[in-house]
C-alpha cells in the first residue's frame, strides 16, 4: 500500500485469537492500535476534521479545539499537522505524559485542566474551559466528540463494517465505551447487518456513562464523569462494568503469557469477555475490540509501583512489592 497521507494508513483487518478467554469458543481481538496514531481514534479524528471542513468554515484560519483524554488528541494532532490546521487539545492529569508529548511533538497546543468537576472527574471542567475559549476566540471551532454524530458514523462505516467483513458471522461483540462513538457506530452496523450478534458495552467501574455512581477511575480511555450525548442504549444488549484492578490484571497476564502488550481499555474489555465466559455457549464466535497497545501505559498499568499503590494484592507476596518500591 502506498498512502498519500499519514492518516490514510489505517488497517482495519487485523485480528488476533485469544481463545483461552472462552474455552471451547473462538475469540477474535480486533487490533486498532496498528496505525500511525496508535489507536482506534485515528478513524474518529479523520471523521471529525472532515466534518469541520464540511461546515464551510475557513481553513487554515480556523483553530480546532477538543477535549481529549489522550488518544484522540494524538490522532487529531497528526491529522491537523498533515493538513496545516491549528489545534488545541484540552486534557487533564489522567492523560498519560507520553500522549501529551506526542500531541506537542505533532504541533498541537496542549492545555491540562486540573480542577475536578462535581462528579469527581475533569470532563465538565474541560468543557467549561472550551466554552470560555469559544467565547473569546471567534475562529475557534469545537469538534465535540461527545456529541458529534460524525464519530459514530465513521465507526459504523469502517470499524463495524470491518468486523462483519472479516468474521462474517459473530455471536458476541464486546466493545468499550468512552465517548461511546466506537460502540455506537459498531452497534448500529451490527444491528443492520448482523442482527443476531449480542452487543455488549464494556465500561470501567466508577464511570457514570450508563448511570452508575461516580467513583475514582484509573484506566484512561474508557468511562466518563458525564453522560455522552451520542449514547443511545437502544443499540445495546448488555452493559458490563469492570473494576480497574481486573483490567490491569488482564493486561499484565496477556503481556507475560502471550507477548501482547495491550492498553488498559483492552484489558477492561477482555476481562469482561472472561467474566462472561461461563454464559457463552460452546462454539460461539466472540469479537472484542482493542483500542490501543500498552506502550503508552508503561508508567501506569505496567509499572509495579503504580499498581502496588492502587491494588497491592495484584503484585502477590510482599517481598515482590518491597522490591518494586525499592
Ligand atoms: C484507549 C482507549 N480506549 C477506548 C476508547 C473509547 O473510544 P470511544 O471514545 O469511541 O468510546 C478511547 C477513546 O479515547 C481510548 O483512548
Amino acid at each position: 500500500m502506498i498512502a498519500e497521507e499519514v492518516y490514510d494508513l489505517i488497517p482495519d483487518d487485523l485480528f488476533i485469537r485469544v481463545d483461552q478467554l472462552v474455552p471451547g469458543s473462538s475469540v477474535f481481538l480486533k487490533l486498532e492500535g496498528l496505525n500511525p496514531a496508535g489507536s482506534v481514534k485515528l478513524k474518529t479524528a479523520v471523521a471529525l476534521v472532515a466534518d469541520a471542513e464540511n461546515t464551510g468554515r475557513p481553513f487554515p484560519a480556523t483553530r480546532l479545539i477538543e477535549s481529549t483524554s489522550g488518544n484522540l488528541g494524538v490522532a487529531l494532532a497528526m491529522v491537523c499537522a498533515a493538513k496545516g490546521y491549528a489545534l488545541t487539545c484540552v486534557t487533564d492529569p489522567n492523560a498519560n505524559s507520553r500522549s501529551v508529548r506526542l500531541m506537542e511533538a505533532l504541533g498541537a497546543e496542549v492545555v491540562v485542566i486540573d480542577v475536578r468537576d462535581g462528579n469527581g472527574g475533569y470532563l465538565q471542567s474541560r468543557i467549561n474551559y472550551i466554552r470560555a475559549r469559544l467565547r473569546r476566540e471567534p475562529h475557534a471551532y469545537w469538534l465535540n466528540q461527545y456529541a458529534n454524530p460524525a464519530g459514530p458514523r465513521a465507526h459504523r462505516e469502517r470499524t463495524g463494517r470491518a468486523l462483519v467483513g472479516a468474521l462474517g458471522h459473530l455471536d458476541y461483540a464486546f466493545i468499550g465505551a468512552g465517548t461511546t462513538g466506537t460502540l455506537m457506530g459498531c452497534a448500529e452496523f451490527l444491528r443492520a447487518h448482523s442482527p443476531a450478534t449480542r452487543v455488549v458495552a464494556v465500561d470501567t467501574l466508577g464511570s457514570v456513562t450508563f448511570g452508575g455512581p461516580p467513583a475514582r477511575r484509573h484506566i484512561p480511555g474508557l468511562g466518563t464523569s458525564r453522560r455522552p450525548e451520542i449514547l443511545d442504549e437502544k443499540h445495546l444488549d448488555e452493559i458490563v462494568l469492570v473494576p480497574g484492578a481486573e483490567a490491569v490484571e488482564m493486561c499484565r497476564v496477556l503481556a507475560e503469557e502471550r507477548g501482547l502488550l495491550l492498553g488498559g481499555s483492552t484489558g477492561t474489555v477482555l476481562a469482561a469477555v472472561q467474566n462472561a465466559a461461563k454464559d457463552i455457549p460452546e462454539g460461539s464466535v466472540v469479537a472484542a475490540l482493542s483500542p490501543d497497545f500498552g506502550e503508552r501505559y508503561l508508567d501506569t498499568i505496567y509499572d509495579d509501583v503504580w499498581v502496588a499503590e492502587r491494588w497491592p494484592h495484584l503484585l502477590g507476596p510482599e517481598t515482590e512489592l518491597d522490591q518494586a518500591r525499592a
